[in-house]
C-alpha cells in the first residue's frame, strides 16, 4: 500500500464516520474496501489470543492453514515456538480485543544468501470475504520489502482458492503440483513511500488497539458499577420485606 493510498483511505473513514454519524450512510455490507484496517504487530503479550484463536479453527481449516491437520498440541507447540524477534505475526482485534485474523511473516536470513520470506495466514469464518487475508498479506509484503527481503513463498493447498487469488494478485508466479501450490513473489525494493507506509500504519494500528482498551476498560467498569447497584437495589428491597 502506498502513502498515497493510506491517506485517500484515512480520509474516506473520516467521511464515512461523519456521514455514519448523522446517520445518511446505510452500511449493510461488511466488505473494507476502501477502509484502513489496524492490524497490530503481535507480540509476547498477545500469545494467549493468537492460541485461541488458532485453536478455534476448525479440522479443516487448520490443514488448509498448516498443510497438515493440527492438533491442539501441534498448535501450541508451534505458538510457544513463535520468534517475535526474527518474524512479524499480526493480528486484526475486534471489539472485544479478540483476534479475528492473524498472519506469520517469517523472515529468512542466511548470510551470502538472498534473505527471503514465507506468509501464512488464518481469518476466522465469519470474518472472510472482507479483505482481511489480503490486507494481512499486503501488511507483510511492505514489512518484508523495507527488512530488504526480495522473495515472498507462500504454500497452499491446491483447493485454496481464496490464498491462491491473493497471491496471483500480487503478482506470484504459481506453481500447481497437485494437491499443492507453491506461490513466489518477487518484492520490489523498499524506497521512502515503503518506509513511510509502515510508520503510519504501526502508529494507527497502536493508536486504534489502545482506544478499544480503554473503551474494554470503560464497558466492564460500568458492569461492574450496574451489578453493585442491582446488588444494593436487592439487598434494600430484602431488607425492606
Ligand atoms: C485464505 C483466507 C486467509 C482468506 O481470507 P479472507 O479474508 O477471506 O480473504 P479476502 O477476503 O482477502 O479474499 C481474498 C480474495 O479471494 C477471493 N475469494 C474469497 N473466497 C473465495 C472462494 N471461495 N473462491 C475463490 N475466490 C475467493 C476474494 O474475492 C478475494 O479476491 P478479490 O480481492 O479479487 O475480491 C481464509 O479463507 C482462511 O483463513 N482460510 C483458512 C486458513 C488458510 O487457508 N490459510 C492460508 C494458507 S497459509
Amino acid at each position: 500500500m502506498t502513502l498515497a493510498n493510506t491517506i485517500t483511505q484515512t480520509t474516506l473513514e473520516g467521511g464515512r464516520k461523519i456521514l455514519r454519524m448523522t446517520g445518511a450512510l446505510d452500511e449493510r455490507s461488511h466488505s473494507t474496501s476502501g477502509v484502513l484496517i489496524p492490524i497490530v504487530r503481535l507480540s509476547h503479550e498477545h500469545l494467549p489470543k493468537i492460541l485461541e484463536h488458532l485453536l478455534s479453527l476448525s479440522v479443516h481449516d487448520r490443514y488448509l492453514r498448516f498443510g497438515y491437520t493440527a492438533t491442539n498440541e501441534h498448535i501450541q507447540r508451534y505458538v510457544s515456538g513463535l520468534n517475535f524477534d526474527r518474524d512479524e505475526i499480526y493480528g486484526i482485534f475486534n471489539r472485544n480485543l479478540a483476534i479475528v485474523a492473524m498472519a506469520h511473516l517469517a523472515l529468512i536470513k542466511q548470510v551470502g544468501h538472498e534473505s527471503s520470506s514465507e506468509f501464512g495466514v488464518s481469518v476466522m469464518p465469519y470474518a472472510r470475504g472482507r479483505g482481511y487475508g489480503a490486507r494481512l498479506f499486503d501488511r507483510a509484503v511492505m514489512h518484508a520489502r523495507n527488512e530488504k527481503v526480495h522473495q515472498m513463498y507462500i504454500h497452499a493447498l491446491s483447493e485454496n482458492a481464496p490464498m491462491i487469488r491473493i497471491a496471483r494478485k500480487a503478482g506470484a508466479t504459481i506453481e500447481r503440483d497437485g494437491a499443492e501450490t507453491e506461490a513466489f513473489l518477487r518484492l520490489p525494493n523498499r524506497n521512502i513511500d515503503s518506509r513511510v507506509s509502515e510508520l503510519v500504519a504501526d502508529q494507527f494500528a497502536k493508536t486504534n488497539y489502545s482506544i478499544k482498551e480503554d473503551a474494554k476498560r470503560f464497558w466492564n467498569f460500568l458492569a461492574k458499577v450496574k451489578e453493585i447497584r442491582e446488588g444494593v437495589r436487592d439487598a434494600r428491597h430484602r431488607s425492606g420485606q
